[in-house]
């Protein structure tokens, strides 16, 4: 390998510039050429894309989004897409493709890999969906600009003594849900990996909490179950607590990346780097445990994530 690509797709998180930038510096350190491709497999088809150099990543490890930007591509979905996308990182001399994004963006690296691209995926994701790592870049400052919000959402719930529905993200994961359900100290969490049942779970602890003095009421919906203005008025009409539902949106994709996320995506794309140089490719590059770990793509695309139990337990042992 003498020539790196490097992209960033799918949902943007913050701690890919940081991750961008390891990557860069990293080879360059190795002796490798990094090209840098805007939006996604959308620049790899379009071809474009320009070299990176130390200097061009300066300035961007605090900054939140992309600097290469994003986008999720219908095109590159095809196998004519595939084909073109590896036609064009040949005309650029791309010889190894570095993927900063989600499992959707792993299995367009995957079968780019099946073609013949050397390839390595780093997980970047605010959801932290992806099977074989235990963290993912973007996941801790999502978790603590929902957490800024619940904080700011309790005093007025305080104040009017209401209760509050907030729907975070995590598309089918509820991994921001639980964690923020915990530090927020909200009645009930829904996510999608448990089942619920909207008496027991959510009606049940507010009435008990309310008989035992609580002053307000936090329940935290994951955009997996969603719905979360209908559950505000099944809360209102069962409870006569005035309730009112916000569902918090992209606000939870952006800005300056935690000291974690910087970290982590520092350590990710070095490794990446360091697999390559040691001719180690098709591999998503994995936390296990704090330290950093690597799996075949093919086999981290076919792994299942379920949620920690033990975080459920805490979740419903503190809400009283
Ligand atoms: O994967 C990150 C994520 O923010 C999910 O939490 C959410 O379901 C999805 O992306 C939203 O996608 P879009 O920005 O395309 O609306």
């Amino acid at each position: 390998v003498r020539t790196i690509g490097v992209l960033t797709s799918g949902g943007d998180a913050p701690g890919m510039n940081a991750a961008i930038r390891a990557v860069t510096r990293a080879g360059i350190y190795h002796g490798f050429k990094v090209i840098g491709i805007r939006k996604g497999y959308e620049g790899l088809l379009h071809g474009d894309m320009e070299e990176l150099t130390l200097r061009s990543v300066g300035d961007i490890i605090q900054r939140g989004g992309t600097i290469l930007q994003t986008a999720r591509s219908a095109e590159f979905s095809t196998e004519e897409g595939v084909k073109r996308g590896l036609s064009m990182a040949q005309v650029f001399g791309i010889d190894a493709l570095v993927v900063i994004g989600g499992d959707g963006s792993f299995r367009g690296a995957r079968d780019l890999a099946r073609l013949g691209m050397k390839v390595i995926g780093i997980p970047g994701t605010i959801d932290n969906d992806i099977a074989c790592t235990d963290y993912t870049i973007g996941y801790d400052t999502a978790m603590n600009t929902v957490l800024d919000a619940i904080d700011k959402i309790r005093d007025t719930a305080y104040s009017h003594e209401r209760c509050s529905v907030m729907e975070v993200m995590g598309r089918h994961a509820g991994w921001i849900a639980i964690n923020c359900g915990i530090a927020g100290g909200a009645e009930a969490v829904i996510i999608p990996e448990q089942h619920f049942d909207i008496d027991k779970d959510i009606i049940l602890p507010i009435i008990e909490g309310r008989n035992r003095g609580k002053k307000n009421y936090l329940v935290i919906v994951a955009e997996g179950i969603g719905g979360a203005a209908e559950i505000a008025r099944y809360i209102e009409e069962k409870t006569d607590i005035i309730t009112r539902e916000t569902i918090l949106g992209h606000i939870q994709r952006g800005g300056s990346p935690t000291m974690t996320d910087r970290v982590m995506a520092s350590r990710m794309g070095v490794y990446a780097v360091e697999l390559l140089k040691a001719g180690k490719y098709n591999r998503i590059v994995a936390s296990q445990g704090g330290k950093m770990v690597d799996y075949d793509i093919e086999e981290a695309l076919s792994m299942e994530k379920t949620i920690d139990e033990e975080l459920i337990k805490i979740g419903k042992i503190l809400a009283l």
